[in-house]
C-alpha cells in the first residue's frame, strides 16, 4: 500500500486530499496540531513542526497543504525520505508583491524563500517536488473572504463594497486543488515545477460577492458606496476592533485584475477547474 505524509491534512484543502488518497488505496499519515481519531485510513500524528513527533523514515509521497514556509524550513532539515513532494503556497506571491503594505511584502517574500528552498532541497536529495499556487480558495467553509463575506452578510442581512470592485477574481474550489495536488503526481513534466491554479472563471470582485451572496437564503442585498464613504465607515469599524484584516492595500486591490493563466497546469496534468456557482453549504452555512 502505498504510504503518504500530510501536512496540513485537517485544513480545508486537506480534508478532500485525504479523502483522496484514500479512495485510491493510499495509508495516510497525517500531522495536526490537535488530537483527531484515527479513521478509514489516516494515522494521526499530533504535533507542530517546532515539534514533531516520530515519522515515518519512508513515504511514498509529502503533501504540504498548511504553512509553506514552515514545511520548507522542516524538509531541508529531515532526513525522510520520499521521491514525491506537493506543496501548496499561493498566488499572492505574484499579487502581493509591490503591496504597501509591509505584512504582505514580508509574506511574498517568506513564499519566496519557501519555495526556492523546497526545490532546491528536492533536488539534492533525488526528490520531485511541485508546488501548486491557488488563486482565491472557497468551497469548505474555511477561507477568509467568501466564507467571511457570507457569514457577514447573513447576519448583517446586507454587504457593502467600495463602487469600482471590478479587480477581476478567479475563485477556485477547493476539490478541483485536491484533484490537482493528486493529478501531479505520476506526471513527469510537473516535477521541479510550480503552477497557478485559478479557478475555471474570470469575474469581477462585485460580481463574486453578488453571486455569494445570491446562493445564501435570503439573500442579502449588495450595497454600493462611494469609496470614500467605504474608507471611511472601514476606517471606524477597525477602531472598533472590526474587520482588522480588510487592510487598505486589500481594498484597493479590489479595483485591480489579479489574473492567472490555467493553460501550463491544464497541458501538464489535465487541469480543468469549475466554473464559480457557490452554494450555501460553501459558505458552513
Ligand atoms: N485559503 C486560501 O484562500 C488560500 C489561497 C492560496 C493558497 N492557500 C494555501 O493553500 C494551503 C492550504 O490552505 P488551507 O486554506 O486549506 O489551510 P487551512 O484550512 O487554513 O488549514 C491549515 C492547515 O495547516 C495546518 N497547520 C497550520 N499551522 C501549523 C503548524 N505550525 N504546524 C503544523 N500544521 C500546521 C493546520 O493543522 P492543525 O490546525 O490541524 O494543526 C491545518 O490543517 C496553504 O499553503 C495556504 O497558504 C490558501
Amino acid at each position: 500500500m502505498a504510504e503518504a505524509l500530510v501536512f496540513g491534512g485537517s485544513g480545508q484543502i486537506g480534508v478532500p486530499v485525504r479523502a483522496r488518497l484514500h479512495a485510491q488505496g493510499w495509508h495516510v499519515h497525517a500531522l495536526s496540531r490537535q488530537a483527531h481519531e484515527d479513521n478509514d485510513g489516516t494515522t494521526w500524528l499530533r504535533g507542530d513542526f517546532a515539534d514533531m513527533p516520530p515519522l515515518p523514515p519512508r513515504v511514498d509521497a509529502i503533501f504540504s497543504l498548511g504553512p509553506l514556509d514552515r514545511f520548507a524550513a522542516w524538509f531541508a532539515a529531515s532526513r525522510i525520505d520520499a521521491p514525491r513532494v506537493v506543496a501548496f503556497g499561493s498566488t499572492s506571491l505574484e499579487t502581493k508583491r509591490d503591496s504597501r503594505d509591509p505584512c504582505e511584502r514580508d509574506l511574498v517574500r517568506r513564499l519566496g524563500d519557501a519555495e526556492r528552498s523546497l526545490f532546491e532541497a528536492a533536488a539534492a536529495r533525488g526528490a520531485h517536488a511541485t508546488l501548486l499556487r491557488p488563486t482565491l480558495v472557497y468551497g469548505a467553509g474555511g477561507d477568509r473572504t467568501l466564507t467571511r463575506i457570507a457569514r457577514l452578510a447573513g447576519r448583517a442581512g446586507f454587504f457593502v463594497l467600495p463602487r469600482g470592485a471590478n479587480g477581476l477574481r478567479q475563485p477556485v474550489h477547493v476539490d478541483d486543488l485536491a484533484d490537482a495536488a493528486l493529478a501531479v503526481l505520476d506526471r513527469p513534466a510537473t516535477f521541479g515545477r510550480g503552477y497557478a491554479l485559478p479557478g475555471g472563471e474570470a469575474l469581477a470582485y462585485r460580481e463574486m460577492v453578488a453571486r455569494t451572496l445570491a446562493a445564501l437564503d435570503p439573500p442579502p442585498r449588495l450595497r454600493e458606496v462611494p469609496a470614500p464613504l467605504f474608507a471611511l465607515a472601514l476606517s471606524a469599524a477597525r477602531r472598533l476592533g472590526k474587520l482588522q484584516e480588510l487592510g487598505d492595500a486589500a481594498v484597493a486591490r479590489m479595483r485591480e485584475d489579479l489574473v492567472f493563466d490555467a493553460e501550463p497546469a491544464r497541458r501538464d496534468f489535465g487541469y480543468a477547474p469549475r466554473a464559480f456557482a457557490p452554494a450555501r453549504e460553501m459558505f458552513g452555512l
